[in-house]
């Protein structure tokens, strides 16, 4: 079934289609460069994009760039179907917050999107369940669509504990959210030790996640939302483990990080889902 559902998204519309409902979900490719790359590099990644593959049309593509790259990218990509994204925001609407950056900010930069939760941000920075939904709520307010992202760590994967973590994770960040809101939140599934590692997840096992994160969306709004939303993979994607990543029904898209920041990886995955 899943091949037969591959080669229908493959060679007729390009398009994820679940088997229960065919609810088509446009697949989507998200580049996250961390904290990576100069401006002139950025620059020159951006160009061999929209030289080599134009506006894409079969998936959605998100950059999020460095913030003090946003208004540079934003300005080369109007028009072009690509959507961008600041890596993180501070919930606080505006004010002495020295250092951090506002979601309009962001909005008045050029963005349409943002990252939230990133495994990173709550590791290296502290972010709990608490600042992930007020982070969720702001940009929301703001009008930008959020990625949020959701992952465990080996420890709690290797104490049969991933289930419980990922579906905690998803319920704290969805308080206060409201149905219409979900037209303009995606998930990322990452598991922290597939970050970065080379290690990724089995296909099978992202799989498996991604229909729990499914079904709790399900159970904390209803079936016609969990359905339509894109969750997608993150860890250790390149161009040679994307064909077996997107194979599986449930998973609708790539967060890319390493794979991202060199032209050659990035066309070919870019490729791939266009
Ligand atoms: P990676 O990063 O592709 O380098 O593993 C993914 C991410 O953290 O978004």
């Amino acid at each position: 079934m899943k091949k037969k559902l591959f080669l229908i998204w493959r060679e007729e519309k390009k398009l994820c289609v679940r088997e229960e409902d065919a609810m088509p979900r446009r697949p989507i490719l998200a580049a996250n460069w961390k904290m990576n790359l100069t401006s002139n590099q950025s620059k020159l990644l951006v160009d061999s994009i929209l030289n080599n593959l134009g506006a894409p049309v079969n998936c959605e593509i998100i950059l999020f760039p460095s913030f003090l790259h946003i208004p540079m990218i934003a300005e080369k990509i109007a028009g072009k179907n690509i959507g961008i994204g600041g890596q993180n925001l501070y919930f606080e609407e505006k004010g002495a917050y020295t250092g951090e950056i506002a979601a309009f900010q962001l909005v008045d930069s050029g963005c349409t999107h943002v990252l939230i939760g990133h495994s990173e941000r709550r590791h290296y920075f502290h972010e709990n369940y608490e600042t992930v939904n007020k982070k969720v709520l702001r940009a929301l307010s703001a009008g930008l669509k959020v990625m949020l992202c959701v992952g465990e760590s080996l420890e709690e994967r290797e104490n049969n504990v991933t289930e419980m973590v990922v579906v905690d994770q998803i319920e704290s960040a969805m308080q206060n959210i409201s149905h219409k809101d979900m037209n303009d939140i995606s998930i990322a599934y990452e598991p922290i030790w597939a970050i970065g590692t080379g290690r990724i997840a089995t296909p099978d096992d992202a799989a498996h996640v991604h229909q729990i994160i499914r079904k709790a969306l399900g159970r904390i709004f209803d079936k016609e939302i969990a359905s339509k939303i894109c969750i997608l993979y993150g860890g250790s994607v390149k161009p040679d483990n994307i064909k077996e990543v997107m194979a599986e029904e449930d998973i609708d898209g790539v967060l890319v990080g390493g794979a991202s920041l060199k032209t050659d990886s990035l066309l070919e995955l870019m490729r791939f889902l266009n």
